[in-house]
């Protein structure tokens, strides 16, 4: 007795720490219940092709979760689990109708863990985010219909009331929470005229409402007026240095240079962006009056003049603090580098690297590891496919973020799926390919749409006073690798060269081979320069048809069909000979 008591009280420690810590792979939860005894949580990797769910349920029977087409069982995708007297049993299964889900031949569900205690079950289950069996449906990033249901014992059987159904975007979630004390303000731009060129940068400097004391933004809203001009636009934090307000032009006075610290970013086609539920922007407190800058890029490519426009931010805020300081960095490519893209190019890289390890020179403060939650990858028009990749020792471990399908018409930040653990001395490289077989002249670093930009903005706790770590091919090793004797003379070369596949494939590996300058820059635009190389970054492949075990954490047989009936008609063999084709396909289109 006294050791069960002992046993039970370490497990509830480890229960309420586990709550406390919250699980960095399962950002995510969901009650699917209104009584609220069907919990899941979830956390994934497109990289890698694998998402991870842990479903709770108040019940020592029997717990499933299926993924349905259209909400009832029909077609659905179900894993039923439990602990029984014979241990844990776990199965893969579809529903032909309302009736006994049937156990499917091939078991894609990899089961992690199954725990029942307290009159609860917990079964931690992982399955590939794309399918290849004709019975387990894809999750895309649009909402999926989520099915679940549970018994009162082991008996698999007819659930009765005991199940529902709830709509869900696993991989585009936005937790929904609503502090009591919600509230809002805006930063917009007000009756600006938008002028008669096709690029314009505006850029506003600007104050929060006053705050008494620190305060969080948790979600932040696009107010666009005009879509078919509002390219992107960025909020930055401005140094205490900055007190003048006003606005004008980007870029062409002094103070704009020195609100580089970017706290909010949308570009064109994205939504609202809602941080997760440890972590806010902070606003107000002991920062005194600190002044912001909003920078919209306008695009009028029919250069059309009188057009008014308000668009900004909107910004929901609490007192009610969360557990952490979140904050954006900029990485990849210094924007005004003097890089430029050859035209007649089917594909071109450029790469930005950061080196973490030298955040220590421009912080008083020691810096600490990022916790990484969100991206957004930005290019302009030539931008083709961005990816990110995750160094350490020498080694890369992982690709933080990849979009392997650019679109310069789509940007959001995106939620990574889990919180990712950049440690001190990590290095991300930022690799953009490019595209530019139509273009006749060199593209330039630079802000306009028809320049370009290859860079990563990562949203982390705890924040710290950084604003960029970016980097560019050392020019003066620029200049010699290419024959070149000074500035001009390197210029005309550019403007000159015969540009061909064989010429622009040398200049591209010429600006990754030699010396890159890294740049550190703190809140303040203090910044740190230092040496680095540009690693190989490897694209490493998700397997979305891996073919799992067929018992995998499985012991009693249900003792349920394994033969699985046609579907629609179709005969089995069939159906399993074209899946397997597909996923043959699907296999070639991504190697
Ligand atoms: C579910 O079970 C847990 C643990 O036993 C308990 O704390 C919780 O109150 C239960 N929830 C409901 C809605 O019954
Ligand atoms: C547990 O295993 C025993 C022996 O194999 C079997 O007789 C019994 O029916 C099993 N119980 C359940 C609930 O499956
Ligand atoms: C849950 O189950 C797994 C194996 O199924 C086991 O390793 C783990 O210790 C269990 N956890 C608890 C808290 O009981
Ligand atoms: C915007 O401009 C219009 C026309 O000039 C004017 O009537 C209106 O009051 C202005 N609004 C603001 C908020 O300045
Ligand atoms: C906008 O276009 C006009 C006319 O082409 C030009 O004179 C002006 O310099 C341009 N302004 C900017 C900010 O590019
Ligand atoms: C520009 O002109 C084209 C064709 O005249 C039209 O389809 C398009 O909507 C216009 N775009 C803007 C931003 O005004
Ligand atoms: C380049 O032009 C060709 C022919 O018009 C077109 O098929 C191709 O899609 C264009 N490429 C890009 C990247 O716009
Ligand atoms: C950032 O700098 C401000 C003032 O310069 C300071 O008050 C704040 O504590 C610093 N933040 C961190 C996380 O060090
Ligand atoms: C590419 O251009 C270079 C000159 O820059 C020339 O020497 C070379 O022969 C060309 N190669 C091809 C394949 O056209
Ligand atoms: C590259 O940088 C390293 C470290 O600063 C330096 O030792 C080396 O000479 C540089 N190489 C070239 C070619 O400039
Ligand atoms: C910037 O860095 C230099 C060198 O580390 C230091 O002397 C200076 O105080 C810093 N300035 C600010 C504003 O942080
Ligand atoms: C997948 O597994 C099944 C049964 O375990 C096996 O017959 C089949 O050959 C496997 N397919 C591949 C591609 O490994």
């Amino acid at each position: 007795m006294g050791l069960l008591s002992v046993v039970l009280l370490l497990l509830l420690i480890s229960v309420q720490s586990c709550w406390a810590q919250d699980d960095p792979l399962l950002p995510f939860s969901e009650h699917l219940d209104p009584e609220q005894k069907v919990r899941l949580k979830w956390g994934f990797d497109e990289v890698q092709d694998t998402i991870l769910f842990q479903l709770t349920v108040n019940t020592s029977g029997w717990v499933g979760l299926g993924f349905s087409p259209k909400g009832g069982m029909t077609g659905a995708d179900i894993v039923i689990g439990g602990v029984g007297q014979n241990g844990s049993y776990f199965t893969d299964r579809h529903a032909v109708g309302n009736s006994m889900p049937v156990v499917d031949q091939r078991q894609d569900y990899k089961l992690l863990s199954l725990n029942e205690s307290d009159g609860q079950t917990v079964m931690k289950f992982q399955r590939s985010i794309k399918s290849c069996d004709e019975y387990d449906l894809p999750i895309t990033t649009d909402p999926i219909k989520l099915i679940y249901a549970y018994g009162q014992t082991d008996d698999i059987k007819y659930h009765g009331t005991r199940r529902g159904t709830k709509e869900v975007n696993l991989l585009r979630y936005m937790p929904k929470v609503t502090p009591t004390d919600s509230k809002y303000f805006d930063m917009i731009m007000v009756n600006f005229t938008v002028p008669a060129n096709q690029t314009y940068y505006h850029c506003k400097i600007m104050r929060t409402p006053d705050f008494d004391q620190k305060h969080h933004i948790y979600r932040i809203e696009p107010l666009i007026q005009n879509m078919d001009l509002v390219h992107h636009l960025l909020l930055y934090r401005c140094p205490p240095g900055v007190t003048e307000i006003y606005e004008s032009q980007c870029y062409t006075e002094m103070s704009n240079e020195k609100c580089m610290e970017v706290v909010a970013v949308w570009g064109i086609g994205g939504g609202a962006f809602e941080l997760p539920e440890v972590a806010g922007l902070p606003i107000g407190g002991n920062d005194g009056d600190v002044l912001y800058r909003l920078e919209v890029h306008y695009n009028n490519p029919n250069k059309t003049a009188g057009r008014v426009d308000h668009s900004g931010l909107r910004f929901y805020y609490t007192s009610i603090l969360r557990q952490h300081d979140a904050a954006a960095l900029m990485t990849g490519l210094e924007v005004r580098s003097r890089y430029a893209i050859p035209p007649r190019a089917k594909t071109f890289l450029t790469y930005g690297l950061c080196d973490t390890a030298h955040f220590a020179q421009v912080l008083p403060e020691t810096p600490q590891d990022l916790q990484v939650f969100s991206v957004m990858l930005h290019t302009h028009l030539a931008g083709r496919k961005v990816r990110v990749g995750h160094f350490r020792d020498g080694k890369q471990i992982d690709l933080l973020a990849v979009d392997e399908h650019y679109d310069f018409e789509y940007q959001e930040v995106v939620n990574l799926g889990k919180t990712k653990t950049v440690k001190l001395g990590d290095k991300l490289l930022v690799q953009c390919t490019y595209n530019t077989e139509n273009r006749t002249k060199l593209t330039w670093g630079g802000l306009s749409t028809s320049n370009e930009m290859c860079l990563a903005f990562l949203y982390y706790y705890p924040a710290m006073n950084l604003s960029g770590c970016l980097s560019s091919p050392d020019s003066n090793a620029l200049i010699a690798e290419m024959g070149a004797t000074n500035n001009i003379n390197w210029l005309n070369m550019m403007l000159s060269k015969t540009w061909n596949d064989t010429s622009i494939y040398e200049y591209q590996q010429t600006l990754k081979r030699i010396n890159q300058t890294l740049i550190v820059s703190n809140s303040n635009q203090n910044e740190s320069y230092n040496t680095g190389t540009i690693p190989d970054l490897i694209l490493t492949h998700s397997a979305p048809c891996q073919n799992a075990s067929s018992n995998m954490g499985t012991t009693p047989n249900l003792g349920v069909t394994h033969s699985a009936p046609g579907v629609n008609g179709c005969p089995n063999e069939r159906l399993a000979w074209m899946s397997l084709l597909l996923c043959l396909a699907v296999q070639w289109i991504s190697s």
